[in-house]
């Protein structure tokens, strides 16, 4: 009898403790689903984004990748939008191409992260007449493939704390003021999937990403009470020039979207989602990456990474030091 209960209580143990894994780690998945599945079911008059949050918002690193087509997809939305970025042509180019595809107004600010706490008082003074709604704090940097972290330059290091770290930190800290004044505002910080385990040959990046999501789950603590959404999103890969060092990345493939699929799909997700990777297909991927156990999904990342390393040396003919 005492054995029997002894493997009931262990059974039961087991069942929760599988639930509770399955729940947390289909939960960006049963997000994803409901965000797209909860317009067909509310009244037609759902809430713009724009009347949600306000008439503005600010992207960093807005001139590439997914910053840039989020920004054109926020426009679209009819947000009026701030490019935040470090190369005043691409901003430019940037502001035209969304002013001739929507009647929207943009406003640019040339601004290089890398740079360190210098750099944002000249942000503020920029953004001191515009109520922002949104902001999302999109720009990040990696290596230029992976590497152990001693191969990594100085310079390199403190540029990639400075964006990861440094810039999402400092411009929360700018913008929640006002959206705390005004009752309402959205904050999107863009982390990573590497924000999962440590990740061997990107170990300073993927612990950037983690600061991140640390830094997002207990902002949104302090002020979601005060009328700030704040999400987290965590994609996996996406075909931009950040993963330049792999050709088969930057080729794509269902599960390696492009840049546009996969903005068009994050932006459903905003106001909706408070944790995402933001595109289903991604959701599911996470959902399987998190069953392992770390040490397991360590392993398999530091093996794929050994795999991008020797792909770009051989394509780029480097010689491994
Ligand atoms: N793509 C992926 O597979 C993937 C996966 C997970 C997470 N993420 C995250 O998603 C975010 C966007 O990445 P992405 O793939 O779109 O990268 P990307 O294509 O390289 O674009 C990065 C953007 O940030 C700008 N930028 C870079 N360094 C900057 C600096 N020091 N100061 C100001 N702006 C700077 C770039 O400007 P230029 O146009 O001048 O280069 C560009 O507009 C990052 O936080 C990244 O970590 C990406």
């Amino acid at each position: 009898m005492f054995f029997f209960t002894i493997v009931v209580v262990l059974a039961l143990v087991g069942f929760l403790a599988l639930t509770l894994l399955a729940v947390d780690s289909l939960w960006s998945v049963l997000e994803m689903v409901s965000s797209y599945l909860m317009p067909y079911f509310l009244p037609s008059e759902v809430e713009t984004l724009t009347k949600k949050f306000g008439p503005w918002a600010a992207v960093t690193g807005s001139t590439d990748g997914i910053g840039k087509h989020y920004a054109l997809e926020l426009a679209r939305r009819g947000f009026n939008v701030v490019l935040i970025s470090r190369n005043p042509d691409k901003l430019r180019a940037t502001a035209e191409e969304i002013g001739k595809l929507h009647s929207v107004k943009t406003k640019i600010i040339v601004a290089d992260f890398s740079g360190g706490s210098q750099i944002y008082s000249h942000i503020e003074e920029e953004l001191k007449d515009i109520p922002l709604g949104v902001l999302v704090n999109n720009v990040g940097l990696n290596y230029d493939y992976p590497m152990p972290v001693c191969e990594v330059s100085d310079t390199k290091t403190w540029e990639i704390i400075n964006v990861n770290v440094g810039a999402v930190t400092a411009m929360s800290r700018l913008v929640l003021p006002g959206m705390v004044a005004r009752g309402r505002g959205a904050l999107v910080n863009v982390s990573s999937g590497s924000e999962l385990q440590p990740l061997p040959l990107m170990t300073i990046y993927a612990a950037t990403k983690a600061y991140v999501r640390s830094f997002t789950y207990a902002l949104r603590a302090e002020y979601s009470p005060l009328g700030i959404h704040v999400q987290h999103l965590a994609p996996l890969f996406v075909s931009t020039k950040i993963n330049s060092f792999s050709q088969r990345l930057m080729d794509g493939n269902l599960l390696v979207p492009d840049v546009a699929t996969f903005s068009r799909h994050a932006v459903a997700s905003l106001g909706r989602v408070s944790n995402t990777t933001g595109y289903w297909l991604h959701g599911i991927q996470y959902f399987f990456i998190k069953i392992a156990p770390e040490w397991l999904r360590m392993r398999i990342g530091h093996q794929l990474n050994v795999e991008f390393r020797k792909e770009y040396m051989r394509n780029n003919k480097v010689k491994s030091s």
